[in-house]
């Protein structure tokens, strides 16, 4: 497989962190997770900073920044706070997210749409500094053509209402789902904009997202670390590894 073909993984690491911050300690560390995982074959590590510091800390960003051989997406909201930290610390990628402090997860795309002109204000010095720009928004035209607008180099699209709609049992409504990614990754890279895709992906939703041949990134966190639990992190990420690539491998 060439490499312009690779799907890439990104591992986010975030959960790693949900688990020693019930105890308020040091374990399990989330740069050992990362170390582990880039010995995996991610391709690169993804960690959300949020606003309340409830996973993923100012520390930890700092060490990531030092030890990682693979990029860092550092994931953040469009706050002031948060622009001055990907500044100081100029991160290979930036994903900009919406966050909402009430919410357990990222529930929904971010509103590039509304918020254009702002949003292309935050992003600039962002890209100057040499961070890539990914937006994380959902498969709907009107938010990706405002991503493209704003000079976004990268989209990534929520595959949350997909997976979702399969782990309910909801397939016609996952099939829907699916054809608006597919449908939307092709829009969005015939604009110029590399596509990638995340949220809730498991080994039984992983395979039709990896087929999309404009999708050239995923981005899979709290499955992967649940399953190490059972299997360790490096089995269950080498296992996600394959069902993509044989995925994708069936498509070429
Ligand atoms: N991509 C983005 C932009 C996210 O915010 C998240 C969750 O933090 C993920 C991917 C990974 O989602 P999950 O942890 O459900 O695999």
């Amino acid at each position: 497989m060439s490499n312009a073909e690779k799907l890439r993984l990104g591992v986010n690491i975030d959960h790693v962190a949900t688990v020693r911050n019930a105890r308020g300690g040091a374990y399990p560390d989330p740069l050992r997770a990362a170390r582990i995982a880039q010995e995996a074959g991610a391709d690169g590590i993804t960690a959300h900073l949020r606003e309340d510091r409830r996973h993923i800390s100012d520390a930890d960003i700092e060490g990531l920044m030092e030890v990682l051989r693979v990029p860092l997406n550092f994931e953040m909201a469009a706050t002031d706070e948060m622009q001055k930290i990907a500044l100081r610390h100029k991160p290979h990628a930036v994903c900009i997210v919406p966050e909402k402090r009430e919410e357990r997860t990222t529930e929904g795309g971010l509103e590039v749409a509304r918020e254009e002109n702002k949003l292309a204000h935050f992003i600039a010095p962002l890209r100057e500094a040499g961070s890539r720009v990914s937006i994380f928004i959902a498969a709907d035209p009107r938010q990706i053509e405002a991503a493209n607008r704003i000079g976004a180099e990268v989209i990534e699209l929520h595959t949350g209402a997909y997976c979702d709609a399969h782990a309910e049992g909801r397939l016609e409504e996952a099939e829907v789902e699916l054809t608006k990614l597919r449908e939307m990754s092709t829009f969005a890279h015939s604009l110029g904009l590399e596509v990638h895709a995340g949220h809730g992906l498991t080994y039984d939703t992983v395979a039709p997202v990896a087929t999309f041949p404009e999708v050239r990134e995923l981005n899979i966190g709290h499955f992967l670390i649940g399953e190490a639990i059972f299997l360790g992190l490096e089995p269950a990420i080498l296992k996600m590894r394959q069902l993509m690539d044989k995925a994708r491998a069936a498509t070429l």
